[in-house]
């Protein structure tokens, strides 16, 4: 499966996939088509760059949302993605992009999506102090962190006495659990749960 992989920031994520494309669980079923961000000097960009990932960037700043989406839209057909994996895109998509790509387009969120959603999810856990914390892989729908369930993993939080270690305790499962659910839903081990899929199935 080709992956379009998108971030706006550190791009911690994208090396961990990366490297489970190069010799981890990914190896034989996936490679990285591009890595875009919507923000051209994203370090993020530069890292992916330096590991021999194609990359591309346009800017989002002071753009209307639909219609930059739309260039996006343009941008990453040309890579031919089959999954669109959101790893720290700070942007919501609109209906254009979902639509573009209906079903497959994946976000990890390291929070209980159930819980909480949008930003801060780490500071949420720790200011809580919370015992522990789900990381999340779902499905992207038009809301906030909403989309269906593909996998969560606890982080045990017990005794993380800072922020700096609540995220990283949390980040080193988000590299794993993000890279095993892709090798799942490809090799066809998830129900295929489109956002619609889902609601029907939740109230029926
Ligand atoms: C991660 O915590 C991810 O769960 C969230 O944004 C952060 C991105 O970090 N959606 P990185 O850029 O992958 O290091």
């Amino acid at each position: 499966a080709r992956l379009a992989i998108l971030l706006s920031g550190r791009g911690s994520n994208m090396v961990a996939l990366v490297k489970a494309v190069h010799s981890g669980v990914l190896q034989n079923l996936a490679e990285v088509a591009v890595v875009f961000s919507n923000k051209p000097d994203a370090p993020g960009l530069e890292t992916a760059a330096a590991l021999g990932c194609a990359t591309a960037s346009l800017s989002s700043q002071g753009r209307k949302r639909a219609e930059f989406d739309a260039e996006v839209v343009e941008v990453l057909n040309q890579y031919r993605p089959d999954y669109i994996v959101l790893a720290g895109y700070m942007r919501i998509l609109s209906p254009t992009f979902i639509r573009a790509f209906a079903g497959r387009i994946l976000n990890i969120h390291p929070a209980d999506t159930h819980q909480h959603q949008g930003l801060h999810a780490y500071e949420w856990a720790f200011e809580n102090q919370l015992p522990e914390t789900k990381i999340t892989v779902h499905l992207v729908d038009e809301g906030l962190d909403t989309g269906p369930v593909l996998a969560q993993h606890p982080v045990d939080l017990q005794g993380a006495d800072s922020l700096a270690e609540v995220e990283r305790r949390g980040l080193a499962v988000e590299h794993s659990l993000y890279a095993d659910t892709l090798a799942r839903l490809i090799r066809g081990e998830l129900p295929n749960l489109t956002p619609e899929t889902a609601t029907a199935a939740e109230t029926t």
